[in-house]
């Protein structure tokens, strides 16, 4: 947890963006795996965490801005639950932790927000993506839970968008810490990979790595030699000889910070000459986005660099052709590119995406783009000094949307198939780092960079 004004200021600088109404924050609960007293390991809303700072299940809390008061609700264990979880701290310790004097039982919650609802006072509350609190919601302000998203409070949001998008120094350290953790497990990948290890020998002590130091994964690891599956979670296959590898994975810290790191690597700890090829075009569009990072351009700008930088590179291999700023306008790069760039990073992997992709990466100025692949693109706006992005290009070569793309000759004119058909083995590439954004332009977070050059990645993978 961090000192207590750090919460205390950040309810302050909310509470100044709101004239009247109330600010109503929700706190996960438990969330069981297959019987209620047997649960998933307990995440806290990060929002929650962000302003209340209490890692706990089943808390709420309130903001009354008319009455100038904050309160938190939640429940003291009962001597049933010290004989099982040992004893804990009580609920008004916890509270004044975090500066808060008015801790009152979660029952307090529905007199308190009923009396508000009774008076047709404003109740400004943010997107609910677990159905349990949907349903609190609904009981609260008597409202069906499926309809709950059309009440969300815009200005809530923005508001929580505002603050968290920009990240406190001592915020700054604690990812640093979740990216030091994602180093060892990067690293780890490389020294262990070999031709007859099975994926999920690898994923199992990545995940490992996490818990050993206080943390957990910051989402379910993706490792996997098909690469060209974006996302893919089944880690059942045995390593092969020829293939490549991605890991697409990183840590949260016990602070519930992030990192997203991926790297591909050389099943057989050497890349052939096609792989290589494939690997050094992504490499310069991760290495153009880190050049290009700074405060005031926009995101979606250095998408559309990196993407001319992949067409150039597959049109000098002859996989492209045409005029590279004019297959990039008709989204032919989406082929072998068929996601953003990158996206916020903080208390969440994909910060604050619970919130809305849109509030979080787009505003008035940079719009989502509706073009196949540009369209996915998460953050498009302008950067400002200590944003947390992700810089992830890739190339890929799905089998299933080439053969779409070519029957149904999309943007024919750019791609070279038989040219395609040669690399289609190498199956794809994906480097993410993670970057702050700093006065006059970027770094990249963590102690050590991973391994990231073709020899740097063989000289490990060799040891
Ligand atoms: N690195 C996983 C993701 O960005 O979705």
């Amino acid at each position: 947890m961090f000192e207590t004004k750090v919460y205390v200021e950040r309810r302050n600088r909310l509470r100044k963006m709101f004239r009247t109404g109330l600010l109503l924050f929700v706190g996960n609960g438990e969330s069981p795996m297959n019987y209620p007293s047997n649960a998933y390991r307990f995440r806290q809303d990060s929002t929650f965490l962000y302003y209340w700072g209490i890692n706990y299940p089943d808390c709420a809390a309130v903001i009354d801005i008319d009455k100038d008061t904050e309160c938190l609700y939640m429940n003291d264990v009962d001597i049933d639950d010290i004989i099982w979880m040992g004893p804990q701290e009580s609920v008004k310790e916890k509270g004044a932790r975090v500066g808060v004097n008015s801790v009152y039982p979660h029952k307090d919650l529905f007199t308190s927000i009923n009396s508000a609802v009774r008076l047709g006072r404003k109740i400004h509350f943010l997107p609910q993506y677990r159905q349990d609190n949907a349903e609190m919601l609904s009981t609260l302000l008597g409202i069906k839970s499926k309809h709950i998203k059309n009440y969300v409070s815009q200005k809530f949001i923005k508001a929580v968008v505002d603050m968290r998008s920009t990240k406190d120094e001592y915020e700054i350290e604690e990812i640093e810490k979740a990216c030091n953790i994602g180093y060892k497990m990067h690293t780890t990948v490389m020294k262990m990979c070999k031709p007859g290890l099975m994926e999920y020998e690898l994923a199992g002590a990545i995940e490992g790595i996490t818990i050993a130091n206080n943390g957990y994964i910051s989402f379910p690891v993706i490792l996997s030699q098909n690469v060209h599956t974006l996302h893919n979670h089944d880690h059942s296959q045995k390593l092969a000889e020829n293939r490549m590898l991605i890991t697409d994975a990183g840590a949260e810290n016990e602070m519930n910070y992030c990192s997203d790191f991926t790297r591909t690597i050389p099943v057989n700890g050497k890349f052939t000459q096609k792989q290589k090829d494939i690997y050094n075009i992504v490499l310069a569009a991760n290495s153009k986005a880190i050049e290009l990072a700074k405060p005031d351009v926009t995101y979606k700008s250095i998408h559309l660099e990196i993407a001319k930088i992949i067409t150039r590179g597959l049109c000098n291999l002859g996989v492209m052709c045409g005029n590279v700023d004019e297959a990039v306008e008709n989204g032919a790069h989406a082929l072998f590119l068929p996601h953003g760039l990158g996206h916020m990073m903080g208390l969440d992997v994909h910060d604050m995406e619970n919130l809305g992709e849109n509030y979080v990466g787009y505003d008035d100025e940079v719009l989502r783009s509706s073009q196949f692949g540009t369209s996915s693109l998460r953050m498009g706006r302008r950067l400002q000094k200590n944003f947390v992005v992700t810089d992830e290009p890739g190339i890929y070569f799905i089998p299933e949307l080439i053969a779409k793309w070519k029957s149904e000759k999309i943007n024919k004119d750019f791609i070279n198939y038989d040219k395609v058909n040669e690399y289609m083995d190498v199956s794809g590439v994906r480097i993410e780092d993670d970057l702050l954004v700093t006065e006059n332009g970027c770094r990249l977070l963590g102690k050590k960079r991973i391994p990231v050059t073709v020899e740097e990645i063989e000289e490990i993978m060799k040891k």
